[in-house]
């Protein structure tokens, strides 16, 4: 694809030139997002495909009758390939937890002890290896053969590149038979730099593609549609980890790595057994030092709790091992100029401001915008209302430092004063909302007796920006996922005045004529304008006509197939501040039914000093912020009765416990008093892993109480509501686990 040179200023455009032109910008735009999502291997910079966007966007602007239905400014992101099959993970492949500073290390080992009851000087070994950078594979062998290779993918599924991976001779096609019968090892797929490098320079010779980086020169060529391209490529493999395991070679980290070295797996030689936290963090500055001289990339060290019935007891929070974190290496930061600031209306009315800049290379990646947090981020006022970079404001025409890491977006952590242009002013944060005009405030928070740092719009669903991000939301992956509704349609049937609340998406069946309407008024409007501007007729086609008849009919039966959803998918769209998907899970499993759950939210918002309010804050994982979230959401009249028309048009699957065959199953218990075998914490994560539910008061609806010496009050209330209560030691009877 050529990468046309466009260099008449837009409004010198006629109309038929833009409309050509916008055309033009649609499919090369396209084939850039297909490049990048799918194929990890976009063939320009970001800020040539900024530019690409930006100059979509200015002629627009201007010629707003000629806005495409295809356009890129109504897409955001392309879909995932769909070339591969998809393999569901037996085992999820979670990501980890960062650190960037010695304390956090420090902190993630102090938080390791006081989950396992462990004094302040126990000791606790960590297995430390080079983090790569590259992407990582699960490898599945069946009888000693390989039989399935799948990408990461989303943690619970991955795309099925068995046929590419038996190219890489660094992965085994066939175990010895000292290994299990069935064996998943997980490790990482990456590529060195001088082959990098090399094959870079190869390519542009040749005048093909070139990849921005290692790692994305590694992702593309894993998943080439023809096994032999992989081939071709050098693609390397280093084990560290496994997913599904008939049988454990051995019970420690370091164990296990020797064993998957056995069974003829790279393992990095350079990863260290560590006693002590100061030989760790020795570990990450020595490894600092290698890094420039390491054959391949790496972007610091993971730690790993050594013993693996450590890391058994120790689980995970959310996506993340608690028994595992990667010390990352420091981001990258570089100066440019701030040429802008943009404001971005969010799902809940949030109003962030984006830096545009200069554009700028911070570890080989352009980056043009960068976020600047809040209001007073901008003025130089920190979170908890002291000065930040020494008081100093960011101006348009400033110059500042970006700094980039990892996926992280970039952000702007300082500004040179003396580079400030005499005429910079301080910056005005808008005082009503950009897309609605309501008003924007910034809410005093009671407990901190301070005014929040996020500012809000207060048009709620009167702001358009708000509704229509909730609606995306509604119907984004991790939510209702409808096939084929994403951003441009929301956006076009809200303007259109078809849906304003997510249970019209459900009604849409009864519009149907209208819906058509819509769709197809949206394309006609476009199609005139482009007649007129290109003095063209076109072809009218009946077909044309049947064709977009029939994509309206398959939108609603990708409604309908929708119309049974998981409960927690259904907590998740609702779109409520602070509910992601992980407490939507959390508040899932704990009230099992959406009924009961919208019973005990109701309660909750109508008295926050009662039981139900009370039983809310008290599930594990859900701390007040959420809580309160919740019942502000509850106490609005206009969320309840959005909800109650939304439920009278899909039907919420219960919960499923998360091991239903556990005696504790869908209990609810109350631990108290002094364990002895474990901490609270992680009493209540063994808990909750066993399906039940964890509350911190004893009522009537308890089912459990675990008391331990020391208890007081609430074994008294579990006598009182007739509780069953039992100690630490019958606790682990009754779960039939070893303390
Ligand atoms: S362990 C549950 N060990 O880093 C923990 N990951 O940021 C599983 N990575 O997705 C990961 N080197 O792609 C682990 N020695 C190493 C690693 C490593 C690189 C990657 C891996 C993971 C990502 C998390």
């Amino acid at each position: 694809m050529s990468h046309v040179l466009r260099t008449k200023p837009p409004e010198s455009l006629t109309a038929e030139e833009a409309a050509e032109e916008l055309a033009a910008l649609a499919s090369e735009i396209a084939e850039h997002d297909r490049r990048y999502y799918q194929d990890d291997a976009p063939i320009v910079s970001d800020a040539e495909y900024d530019a690409l966007r930006r100059r979509n966007d200015v002629i627009e602007a201007i010629f707003p009758g000629l806005v495409r239905p295809d356009s890129p400014s109504r897409r955001v992101g392309a879909t995932p390939t769909g070339r591969f099959a998809k393999v569901t993970h037996r085992v999820p492949m979670l990501s980890l937890g960062n650190a960037f500073a010695d304390d956090e290390v420090i902190e993630f080992l102090r938080r390791i002890r006081r989950f396992l009851g462990l004094g302040d000087e126990a000791a606790v070994d960590v297995m430390a290896e080079p983090k790569i950078d590259g992407l990582s594979l699960s490898l599945r062998y069946e009888d000693r053969v390989l039989a399935v290779a799948a990408t990461r993918g989303d943690g619970y599924a991955g795309e099925n590149v068995t046929a590419n991976a038996r190219t890489l001779p660094d992965i085994p096609t066939r175990l010895p038979k000292e290994a299990p019968d069935l064996v998943e090892v997980r490790g990482e797929v990456y590529l060195n730099k001088a082959d990098f490098a090399e094959l870079n320079r190869k390519f542009a010779a040749e005048g093909g593609r070139t990849y921005a980086n290692p790692r994305n020169f590694a992702a593309g060529s894993l998943r080439m549609l023809d096994p032999k391209v992989t081939a071709s490529r050098p693609l390397r493999f280093f084990a560290y980890a496994w997913g599904e395991m008939q049988a454990m070679p051995a019970d420690t980290q370091s164990g296990m790595l020797e064993a998957i070295g056995h069974w003829g797996f790279k393992v990095n030689e350079l990863s260290r057994h560590c006693a002590t936290i100061d030989d760790a963090l020795a570990f990450y500055r020595e490894i600092a030092v290698r890094r420039a001289k390491l054959p391949y990339d790496i972007d610091g060290v993971v730690y790993k709790v050594d013993r693996l019935d450590l890391q058994q007891r120790l689980g995970f929070v959310s996506r993340e091992p608690r028994w595992a974190i990667a010390h990352k290496f420091p981001a990258e930061r570089v100066e440019t100029v701030l040429r802008g600031i943009d404001i971005q209306v969010g799902r809940t009315g949030a109003l962030t401001p984006v830096a545009r800049l200069e554009p700028v290379t911070v570890g080989g990646v352009v980056v043009q915008n960068a976020t600047l947090h809040n209001e007073d981020y901008i003025h130089g006022i920190g979170m908890d209302g002291e000065p930040i970079r020494g008081g100093k404001d960011i101006r348009i025409g400033d110059t500042v430092t970006v700094q980039r890491a990892g996926d992280v977006i970039p952000q702007i952590v300082d500004v040179d004063l003396g580079q400030r242009p005499p005429d910079a002013r301080p910056y005005d944060f808008p005082k009503v909302c950009p897309v609605c005009g309501s008003a924007v405030v910034r809410e005093f928070n009671e407990k901190t007796g301070k005014h929040d740092s996020v500012a809000r719009c207060t048009g709620g669903l009167v702001c358009d920006a708000q509704a229509v991000e909730k609606l995306i939301h509604f119907v984004s992956r991790l939510a209702f996922d409808i096939e084929g509704f994403g951003a441009k349609q929301i956006d076009a049937f809200h303007a259109a005045g078809l849906i304003r609340t997510p249970a019209d998406i459900f009604t849409l069946h009864a519009r149907k004529d209208a819906l058509r309407k819509a769709v197809f008024e949206q394309r006609e409007a476009a199609a005139v304008l482009r007649e007129e501007a290109t003095g063209k007729k076109r072809q009218k086609s009946l077909s044309e006509e049947e064709r977009q008849f029939a994509n309206v009919d398959k939108l609603l039966v990708a409604i309908d197939e929708r119309r049974r959803i998981a409960f927690h998918r259904f907590v998740y769209a609702l779109g409520i501040r602070h509910i992601g998907e992980t407490t939507a899970k959390l508040l899932a499993r704990s009230y099992g039914t959406v009924e009961a759950f919208v019973e005990a939210m109701t309660a909750a918002a109508a008295d926050r000093e009662g039981d139900a309010f009370r039983e809310l804050d008290a599930i594990a994982g859900i701390g007040d912020t959420a809580a309160e979230a919740l019942a502000d959401f509850f106490a609005e009249p206009h969320n309840r009765d959005a909800l109650a028309a939304l439920l009278a048009e899909v039907t919420v699957e219960p919960a499923e416990a998360v091991d239903a065959g556990s005696p504790v199953a869908g209990k609810t218990v109350v631990f108290t008093g002094t364990l002895e075998k474990m901490s609270r914490e992680e009493a209540k994560a063994m808990a909750e892993r066993l399906g039940a539910k964890v509350a911190g008061s004893v009522s009537k609806k308890t089912d459990l109480v675990v008391a331990g010496p020391g208890a007081g009050s609430k074994l008294k209330d579990a006598e009182k509501h007739g509780v069953q209560v039992i100690d630490e030691a019958g606790w682990f009877e009754l779960v039939g686990a070893k303390p």
